[in-house]
């Protein structure tokens, strides 16, 4: 989409504005976006520290491959182009959850710097959490917990992050997480206090 096809559309002021909303929640909303190699493990950290979250009376949702590429993002592939254009609409999906005084979390690869930059610029200074779910592609290739990294090796699947299409870590990220060697609670651990750290969550 560009910019001239939706000029002519005007944004609608609500009453009920974003720290309305995060008053009523008692958090501020924030994007958390996990970034690495598939296998890394970002869906397992997010879903993870959602259900902390949760009970802590948090409002979340995780957005991942499983409900964004199957419906939102249905209609793309794996090449550089439409990664870009699946990082844009999630970014632009992100952006209004945090409107709506929520927790996103995010995970997909978003493999490009550029890309990820480009949701960053989106919300305030603040507002993006980025990362990343470090672990090596040795690591991440021996788990092939869905076999998919065998299927690049033998080039059935082609344009496959880390064997046939790039990778570019975050030289910024909020949070580094050696998700190769640190244990699912540490992770999570250390996201929360983090956000606590930041004030997104209260201190109890
Ligand atoms: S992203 O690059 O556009 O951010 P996304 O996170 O949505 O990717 O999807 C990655 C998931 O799709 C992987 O975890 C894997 O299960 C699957 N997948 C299928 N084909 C590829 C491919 N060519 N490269 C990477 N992941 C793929």
């Amino acid at each position: 989409m560009t910019v001239s096809e939706s000029s002519n559309v005007v944004w609608h002021h609500a009453t009920v504005t974003r720290s309305r909303r995060e008053a009523l929640n008692g958090h501020r909303s924030v994007i958390i976006w996990f970034t690495g190699l598939s296998g890394a493990g970002k869906s397992t950290l997010a879903h993870a520290l959602e259900e902390q979250l949760h009970q802590r009376g948090c409002r979340t949702y995780v957005f991942d491959g499983d409900n964004v590429r199957h419906g939102l993002c249905g209609d793309l592939g794996f090449s550089v182009t439409d990664r870009r254009e699946n990082i844009r609409r999630i970014g632009e999906m992100a952006k209004l959850f945090l409107d709506a005084g929520g927790i996103a979390l995010t995970a997909f690869i978003s493999p490009m710097r550029e890309d990820r930059e480009r949701v960053r610029a989106l919300v305030a200074e603040g507002d993006f959490i980025e990362v990343y779910c470090h672990c090596s592609l040795e690591v991440c290739e021996q788990r092939d917990v869905k076999g998919l990294y065998r299927r690049a090796r033998s080039g059935e699947i082609k344009e496959f992050t880390g064997i046939s299409s790039p990778y570019e870590p975050p030289q910024h990220a909020e949070l580094v997480l050696d998700t190769g060697a640190i244990t699912l609670e540490e992770s999570v651990a250390q996201v929360i206090d983090l956000l606590l750290a930041r004030g997104v969550l209260p201190a109890v």
